[in-house]
């Protein structure tokens, strides 16, 4: 990015739209951020929904983006509405002259990402993609100390979850080509992927998809396998179908191998570097069995450096959309591997 403006110099204000379910986690890191940031305006389609969200500030709550972006105190975005609408939502923000902190993904493909990155440099405006899993103590010292385990050859995450269905109404009218856990919960596993591998993208991405469950149309679990230059290779898999909650990273280097347990617990060939604060972990192979409000407010204030102008670790711009051109590949290649057999049809008419 060239040349920041707006720079603030108080507490940053911020219009939060897209009052649902993740809003309570934003709204939270928020509140504990008093120095850094203000709530100064809530919306959400439903107003009682943005009115909810607003009244702990005292901040007005309104149905519409336009409104919001008309107040000169909103300085910032936060967009945590349904997937399809991030991408004409950000573009409203920033053509509007704010910036953006936009929940994952960025947009619904790389093209709109990529279109939402040249506008914010060339406004000299934030851009910042929501990848809330790199914000916390174990991946920030996996990036800080990269070069004291050596040659990085191979890395495989498990991010395995269980979803009794939709979590929310539009979950369930994704179509199958649009991505379910492909659009949803992928690019939490591959930005740290990308985070690791540096500035290269992979040369070859082989994909497996199928459908478990009969309450959405796409894929609610895959396998990605990924060849990156420098012969060093990726694996993710992720579900919504594992009730035993399996968050584990494994990253393979010539000295030793470094894993990530839980989101949290960071060893180096089996001694433990990292561990969360008491209280983190209650029962993390339970679904919700993690505290995750830290990541949300070390998010928060990444962005707010970021827009401040200072070192930061969001992922912006054009990065943070060549996270969505990769989305768009490893989805290319689930519909051309995967779709005809083990997503499309009827879960009555699979066999096995
Ligand atoms: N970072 C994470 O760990 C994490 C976790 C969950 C969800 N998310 C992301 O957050 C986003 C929201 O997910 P959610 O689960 O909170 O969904 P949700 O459906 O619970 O909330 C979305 C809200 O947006 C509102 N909305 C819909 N259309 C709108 C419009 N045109 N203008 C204003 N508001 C509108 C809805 O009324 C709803 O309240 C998604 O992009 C999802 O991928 C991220």
């Amino acid at each position: 990015m060239a040349e920041l403006k707006n720079f603030p110099t108080g507490p940053l204000g911020i219009a939060v739209i897209g009052c649902g379910r993740i809003s309570g986690a934003h709204l939270a890191a928020v509140a504990a951020l008093p120095a850094q940031v203000r709530l100064v305006a809530a919306v959400d389609a439903d107003l009682s929904a943005a009115q909810a969200a607003a009244k702990p500030a005292g901040a007005p709550a309104f149905a519409s983006l336009d409104e919001a972006l008309a107040l000169p105190e909103v300085e910032a975005v936060l967009v945590a509405t349904p997937n399809a609408l991030h991408a004409e939502q950000c573009l409203a923000a920033l053509r509007a002259g704010r910036h953006v902190l936009v929940e994952k993904p960025v947009a619904e493909t790389g093209e709109q990402a990529a279109a939402l990155a040249r506008e914010a440099e060339a406004r000299g405006l934030v851009l910042a993609a929501g990848h809330t899993f790199r914000h916390n103590a174990a991946v920030r010292h996996i990036m800080d100390n990269q070069e004291s385990f050596g040659r990085l050859r191979t890395l495989e995450v498990s991010s395995c979850v269980k979803w009794d269905g939709p979590q929310a109404p539009w979950w369930a009218e994704r179509k199958p080509e649009e991505g379910l856990i492909l659009s949803l919960f992928a690019p939490h596993a591959l930005d740290f992927v990308q985070l690791v591998m540096g500035q290269d993208d992979p040369v070859r991405v082989h994909v497996e998809a199928a459908r478990h469950q009969s309450g959405w149309q796409g894929e609610d679990e895959a396998m990605i396998l990924m060849a990156y230059p420098g012969r060093r290779m990726a694996s993710v898999h992720i579900s919504y179908n594992q009730p035993s909650v399996l968050d584990r990273k494994v990253l393979h280097f010539d000295k030793g191998v470094l894993e990530i347990e839980h989101g949290e617990i960071l060893s180096w060939n089996g001694d433990v570097l990292v561990a969360p604060p008491e209280g983190v972990l209650i029962d993390p192979r339970a679904m919700g069995g993690r505290k995750l409000e830290h990541y949300f407010r070390d998010q928060l204030r990444e962005f707010v450096a970021a827009v401040r102008g200072e070192v930061h670790r969001c992922p912006t711009g054009h990065d943070a959309a060549r996270l969505i051109g990769l989305i768009d590949r490893v989805k290319a290649s689930a519909r051309a591997n995967s779709a005809a057999d083990a997503i499309d049809p009827p879960l009555d008419v699979v066999p096995g």
